[in-house]
């Protein structure tokens, strides 16, 4: 068990779009260490570049807010499908002590493999589908901020640069 470091807004990783995964034995060797992290920081997802691994998988687990969802490790996700919308707040481990509420659609079909290999199409809804989008958007380079308003987002400008930084803003804020 072994809890790895997060990579912080700022580093260019989190800015690229990732490679897909060719050999899933990368994932499975490392997926163990993102779970412990993940848990460890109380996140509800992680995706490979947050730690510094440039391929095209994640880890999500909810089973803390609904106990009919266990952990899933989730290979080269491509959401083929989105419809519906909602308001939720959000927040990264990549970006800590900012929170936003953020629109997006509500339900999604995701197109991706379990680690087993096996390949899927599964419509995901409510708070898993809100997780799997905030992490498909981290493997293409993108953040949730990146969806702010203009107005909004100047109130974080500092904040970010600061991560980018130290890795902490020097105040916290909710949007
Ligand atoms: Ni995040």
């Amino acid at each position: 068990m072994a809890k790895l470091p997060v990579i912080k807004y700022g580093d260019p990783i989190l800015r690229q779009k990732t490679r897909p995964v060719e050999d899933r034995q990368q994932v499975l060797d490392l997926v163990d260490d993102m779970f412990d992290t993940m848990y460890e920081e109380e996140g509800m997802g992680l995706a490979a570049n947050q730690i510094n691994v440039d391929l095209n998988f994640m880890v999500v687990d909810i089973s803390h807010t609904d106990e009919d969802e266990g952990p899933r490790v989730i290979i080269n996700a491509e959401v083929v499908e989105s419809s519906g919308s909602s308001d939720l707040e959000e927040g990264c481990l990549s970006i800590p002590e900012i929170r936003a509420t953020i629109t997006r659609p509500e339900t999604v079909l995701l197109r991706y493999e379990d680690e087993h290999g096996q390949e899927h199409e599964e419509h995901f809804d409510r708070l898993l589908s809100r997780v799997i989008q905030h992490e498909v958007d981290h493997l293409t380079g993108i953040f949730f901020t990146d969806y702010l308003t203009p107005a909004k987002h100047s109130l974080i400008d500092k904040r970010l640069s600061e991560i980018a930084e130290t890795g902490a803003p020097s105040t916290g804020i909710i949007l």
